[in-house]
């Protein structure tokens, strides 16, 4: 199987965007285990991090209220990545006028381009879905070809000691070390942690889910 198979086969089976447009379609955010308000982690985290006229990208965003939150603060280079058109379009009707102001990729975030390489990429709950060295390979190289040469990354994954699937589909946990090793083991890539922490996120149910928070700048 190529690469160009494996990502294909991932597009259209359990893992593709079916799978999550039908989770979104079928549950609102009181349900969905991942769902958590504007004031959260992330956010404070990229406040702290870059400025207001700063080019953010929230990978794989579905309803999160970040991007939401970061507009109300003041940011004005935004783009949400996610392939659930469900989630995207909810969100975008929730902003009303204001999500004009947001840049909108419908698709697979390995096919996204960013038309001048973003200072910060967000993901929260997406990165871990890559459960491959083919597949961690793939995202690796978008990260490499859309962040700016001094850019930021902010990762969040479920730990090591969090639960082994999300949303029904298995992941790959990681403390801080493997992480930023990961991220580092792609060719050419020097990143250096400036940030981390395990996470304790509660879920709507009252369920609690440990993550692993790191922000990295690229050097
Ligand atoms: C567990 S949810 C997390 C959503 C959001 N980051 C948050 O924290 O609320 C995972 C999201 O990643 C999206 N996703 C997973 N793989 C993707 C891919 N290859 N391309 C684009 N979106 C993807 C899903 O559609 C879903 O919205």
């Amino acid at each position: 199987m190529t690469e160009e198979d494996h990502t294909s086969l991932d597009r259209q089976g359990t893992h593709g965007e079916n799978h999550w447009d039908k989770r979104y379609r079928d549950n609102d955010d009181t349900v969905l285990s991942w769902s958590e308000g504007s004031e959260s982690l992330s956010f404070k985290w990229i406040v702290g991090a870059v400025s207001k006229t700063s080019l953010v990208v929230d990978i794989g965003a579905g309803r999160s209220l970040l991007l939401p939150a970061l507009l109300s603060a003041g940011y004005k280079h935004l783009t949400h990545v996610d392939w659930a058109k469900s989630a995207s379009l909810s969100l975008q009707n929730s902003l009303g006028s204001r999500s004009s102001n947001i840049d909108w990729f419908i698709g697979d975030l390995m096919r996204w381009q960013a038309k001048t390489p973003v200072d910060l990429w967000h993901d929260r709950a997406v990165f871990h879905f890559q459960t491959d060295h083919i597949l961690i390979g793939n995202y690796l190289k978008s990260v490499h070809q859309n962040v700016d040469k001094n850019g930021y990354i902010l990762l969040a994954t479920f730990h090591l000691d969090g639960p082994e699937t999300c949303s029904g589909l298995p992941v790959m946990g990681y403390d801080e070390s493997s992480l930023i090793a990961t991220l580092k083991s792609f060719d050419g890539s020097n990143w250096v942690a400036l940030n981390s922490t395990v996470w304790t996120h509660t879920t709507p149910a009252g369920r609690d889910q440990k993550f692993q928070y790191l922000l990295a700048q690229r050097r």
